[in-house]
């Protein structure tokens, strides 16, 4: 079967700087805050080109951080996309402030700038796209709708390690960027893990305060934080994984392209589009059809893995429809009743998309 992502550690090199970073944290005895997390942070800094990087334990932590460092709360709303991840809207929650959300664009599937301008009210605070599958958001319209209407700006960037558009490299532009180190994500951990970018110093000082327990001096809490950190393991991971993000982006985009190449023309398919300033960095490979039950089951057929990200925009999420009632966002709804991802990761080989290309050639031909 060629599974959806393989993270298994097959690469030897990667394996063994790994093997060896971690043999070095068993020997210093230092786990939590230690000399990984700090390179890290910084190494990720300087990728980014932002001031700050603070890890967190996760990409939920790393939004839910953000918006309490950002002082939203009660009574404000927060618009952002309905066809995300639910982690997405879960950090809005959590600060109990109020989700708004603005339809997507139907050729990239992230916030449709028009759609978030038409939302915005007296209440708005801020404004959190999210960066679907590896691909940017209009950031260029979005931070100009934010300094008109004084918003800030939060991305996720879960899905978008080393993603860019029009020359900005995601998490680099706004107030602050959110970063998961789930597993799968382009740049993973073995475990949970997560970071904020930021510029300004008074948010990322609030940001560590709150990782840690809302206390920056052993024992004195000058507010109620969270134990939220990243550990010196997981750090030694994804420095490692730091090192090639570039080549597993680039992998990842080579098969994309394979991918769509052969997929182009086919009936009752559209492969993903990607927008011609973006470099899109694939964490999914996407495509509509209208009959995905049929597709899916005879790739299965073919032992070729896929999944639904995601079969139920959040609007319509049991826990939301409780709360704010049914909304309609018609191209969220329609991308959700059709989206099927590929198999899709940086050691996929030719033989490999080939087989996955022929599996759906064969099954269109059926249909
Ligand atoms: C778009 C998006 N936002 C947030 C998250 C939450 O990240 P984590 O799983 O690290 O908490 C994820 C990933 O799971 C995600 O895909």
């Amino acid at each position: 079967m060629i599974p959806l992502a393989d993270l298994s550690l097959t690469d030897h090199e990667l394996r063994a700087e790994i093997e060896s970073g971690m043999r070095a944290v068993f020997d210093s005895g230092r786990f939590i805050s230690g000399p990984n997390v700090a390179a890290l942070e910084d190494e990720v800094a300087a990728y980014l080109g932002v001031k700050h990087a603070v890890s967190c334990a996760s990409g939920t932590d790393a939004l839910h951080l953000t918006l309490r460092a950002l002082d939203i709360g009660p009574g404000d709303e927060v618009i952002t996309s309905p066809f995300t991840f639910f982690a997405t809207v879960e950090a809005i929650l959590y600060v109990g402030a109020t989700p708004v959300f603005a339809d997507i664009d139907p050729h990239t599937f992230t916030l449709d700038p028009a759609a978030v301008e038409a939302a915005i009210s007296s209440a708005t605070r801020a404004v959190l796209p999210v960066h679907l599958y590896g691909q940017m958001a209009d950031m260029d319209a979005l931070h100009e709708l934010a300094q008109h209407h004084h918003l800030k700006v939060i991305e996720d960037c879960a899905q978008a390690f080393g993603a860019r558009r029009n020359g900005l490299i995601a998490g680099s532009g706004s107030d602050a960027a959110c970063f998961s180190f789930f597993p799968s994500k382009n740049l993973g951990a073995f475990g949970d893990g997560g970071l904020i970018a930021c510029a300004s110093d008074a948010v990322a000082a609030r940001l560590r305060e709150l990782c840690n327990h809302g206390s920056t001096q052993r024992y004195v809490h000058r507010r109620v934080g969270y134990n939220s950190r990243l550990d010196e393991l997981q750090a030694v991971v994804v420095r490692a994984k730091l090192k090639r993000v570039d080549a597993y982006n680039d992998a990842r985009r080579r098969i994309a392209r394979r991918y769509t190449q052969a997929l182009e023309g086919l009936s009752g398919i559209t492969p993903p589009q990607e927008h011609p300033a973006a470099y899109h960095v694939y964490n999914q490979y996407t495509l509509l059809t209208p009959d995905r039950a049929t597709l899916q089951r005879a790739l299965h057929d073919h032992r070729v893995a896929t999944a639904v990200h995601y079969p139920l925009p959040l609007h319509k999420q049991p826990a939301l429809v409780e709360r704010y009632g049914r909304q309609q966002l018609p191209v969220a709804e329609a991308v959700a009743e059709r989206c099927l991802s590929l198999p899709i990761y940086p050691e996929l080989n030719d033989a490999g998309v080939e087989q996955v290309l022929a599996a759906i050639q064969a099954a269109t031909e059926i249909a």
